[in-house]
């Protein structure tokens, strides 16, 4: 839970294990199970500079998926769901401050690196990071 949680341009996407993966992968003892989480907000980037318009971006907060499905494609799921989110709603960026044990994943999604490492207190180094969607995904 986070402050922002319940304000009006929040947006809560969840996948759920099914028998039949639509990513190919069985998750049968999880079936119907909420196996991770992601939100978006309409948040601006003040960490760095950034070469788009606040309005064009949303922000992805809270993203994690349980250790036992991960690396089974739910996380890029999320993505997929939000990209498809953000573009829905008109905009082109998707921006987060990415944890540094997560910096791969991102990468491996198509982010960038906006800015160098910054340390957050009590939760450690961060990067900013942006996928730029400049159409609809297929
Ligand atoms: C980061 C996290 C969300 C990834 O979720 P996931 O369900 O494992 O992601 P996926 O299985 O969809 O992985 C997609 C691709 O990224 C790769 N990947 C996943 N985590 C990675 C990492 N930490 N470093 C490098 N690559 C990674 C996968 O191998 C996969 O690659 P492939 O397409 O070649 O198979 C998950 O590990 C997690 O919840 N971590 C703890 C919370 C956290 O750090 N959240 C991010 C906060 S910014």
């Amino acid at each position: 839970m986070i402050d922002l949680d319940e304000t009006d341009h929040a947006t809560h996407l969840g996948v759920f294990a099914q028998d039949d993966e639509p990513w190919g992968v069985s998750l049968k003892r999880h079936a119907g199970v909420l196996v991770g989480v992601c939100s978006l907000f309409d948040q601006p980037c003040i960490r760095c500079k950034v070469p788009w318009e606040d309005h064009e971006a949303l922000r992805l907060r809270v993203m994690g998926t349980l250790p036992e499905v991960r690396g089974l494609g739910a996380g890029a799921a999320l993505i997929a769901g939000a990209s498809d989110e953000v573009l829905r709603r008109g905009k082109t960026v998707l921006w987060c401050d990415a944890r540094e044990v997560a910096f791969g994943f991102y990468e491996r999604l198509g982010f960038d690196f906006m800015n160098e490492v910054y340390e957050l207190p009590d939760v450690g180094p961060h990067r900013t990071m942006a996928l730029v969607l400049s159409s609809p995904r297929n």
